[in-house]
């Protein structure tokens, strides 16, 4: 009988397609996955450390597997990612969950394998984080999950320090893969029938810099608009001290290029970026967006912001409010502040209270749902183009993105899932849109 693993991710999309990446390697050693943690040989916990409540959410879930270790001796139970990463929390892993086996950091994770091998020849649990991080590694085949869309690295690591962020100390410098084997591996994917490739990199736009060949992020992106057959390109992340007018009009000249941009703003106020060295202001940041819409009016904008930074006054997160509306964004993803061991950020006096940044944060997403509440009204009675991502079973309906992120849903006899359709939008769904199918593409 074939044994099986169960892979939990936490945090965000590098960290799902590294786990991607781990299930490749269990998959090629025979390994397969199922949905029930009771069936389970091999438990792996892909864990994040950008924020607590990730953080919280793994640990609680690491404590709970307890029981049925107890109950099957042979099970492999195995911590990656991020917070692994950190010496102090390896050592607090040790002590508080000594039934955990394998113990690996973010800059081995492709050899899980082989510390799976050595685990199940030996009693003693195997702990290996490393210091700096090995040579990026070309031969892992990931088991994907997310069709119609593929995450594909172009990137590891980040050089920012932002003062806030913890990624530059758990994920290493930036590290680029070589054009060549992006290109190839974006090729493979668009052959075997992906639709949207989203390009992967903490700062996409730094992407070559540390490769000596004259690679750049707007040659890539060049690159890719050469590869034939119909799929969307998406990439993020993008930091705004980085975007430069020729990757935009890269994007702008790329038909496969969706005409939409993730620029992480984090907060409106020129003084609190300046102490989450962002290195751009307020007003740099909003000439950004200027230039974005001259080059691609149509661009959808989204961001990412944290409210409750330490010292951010009222004036200052109204700065913030204001810059959203002044945008006008496609999306944001909003974040609380939350302190990590070892920033800058976390050593600051006047931490914001967890009242006033509960407030701020339900104000900023009021104020950015009814945004997109309104965008979606604008699309009722006009025709888009919708890939079709899955089938909400609880909806009883398929759903897909059009270009700019929208999601719409939709009845149809037949399985779309894969497909782009022609979708016209009848009424909207709070936030989404809901339409029916007018044209099924070949
Ligand atoms: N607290 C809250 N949000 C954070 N982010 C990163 N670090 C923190 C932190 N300490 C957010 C930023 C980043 C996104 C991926 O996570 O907004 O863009
Ligand atoms: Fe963190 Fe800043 Fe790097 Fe993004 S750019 S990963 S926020 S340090």
């Amino acid at each position: 009988m074939s044994k099986n693993y169960i892979i939990y991710t936490y945090g965000c999309q590098m960290n799902v397609h590294e786990s991607e990446k781990i299930a490749g390697i269990l998959s090629a050693k025979g390994y397969a996955c199922c949905d029930d943690v009771e069936n389970a040989d091999v438990i792996v916990y892909n864990t994040c450390c950008v924020r607590e409540n990730a953080e919280q959410h793994a640990f609680g879930n690491i404590g709970m597997i307890k029981k049925l270790k107890k109950a099957k001796k042979d099970l492999i139970v195995a911590v990656c990612g991020c917070m692994t990463q950190q010496k102090e929390f390896a050592e607090k892993l040790s002590s508080t969950f000594p039934y955990v086996d394998i113990v690996i950091g973010t800059f081995n994770v492709d050899k899980f394998g082989e510390l799976l091998d050595k685990k199940l020849s030996q009693k003693k649990k195997v702990v290996e984080v490393l210091d700096s991080p090995n040579p990026i590694c070309e031969s892992i085949i990931p088991l994907r999950s997310s069709f119609p869309n593929a995450w594909v690295n172009i990137m590891y690591g980040c050089n920012n320090f932002c003062s806030y962020c913890i990624v530059p100390y758990v994920r290493g410098r930036e590290r680029s893969r070589k054009a060549e084997d992006v290109l190839k591996e974006v090729k493979e994917l668009v052959e075997n029938g992906y639709k949207e490739i989203t390009l992967l990199g903490q700062n996409v736009n730094s992407y070559g810099k540390d490769l000596s060949d004259g690679s750049s992020f707007a040659h890539l992106i060049d690159e890719i608009a050469k590869i034939e057959g119909k799929f969307r390109l998406r990439f993020m992340s993008n930091h705004p001290k980085d975007i430069t007018e020729d990757v935009v009009r890269a994007i702008a000249n790329n038909q496969h290029a969706c005409k939409s941009i993730h620029l992480p703003v984090q907060s409106g106020s020129s003084r609190i970026l300046g102490l989450m060295n962002r290195k751009y202001t307020r007003e740099q940041y909003l000439s950004e967006v200027e230039m974005i819409r001259k080059i691609i009016p149509d661009c959808a904008i989204t961001t990412d912001i944290i409210v409750g930074f330490p010292t951010e006054t009222e004036e200052d997160f109204l700065e913030t409010v204001s810059l959203v509306e002044t945008v006008g964004y496609d999306g944001a993803f909003t974040f609380v502040y939350s302190p990590r061991e070892g920033t800058v950020a976390s050593k600051m006096d006047d931490q914001v209270s967890p009242d006033v940044k509960k407030d701020r944060i339900m104000r900023l997403v009021d104020i950015q749902n009814e945004r997109n509440r309104q965008d979606s009204l604008k699309y009722v009675g006009k025709q888009v183009e919708i890939l079709v991502e899955d089938y909400d079973k609880k909806k009883n309906a398929y759903m897909g993105r059009d270009e700019r992120g929208r999601m719409a849903y939709f009845e149809f006899s037949r399985n779309l899932v894969g497909r782009f359709v022609t979708v016209e939008i009848t009424k909207t769904g709070g936030m989404s849109l809901i339409g029916k199918v007018v044209k099924v593409e070949d």
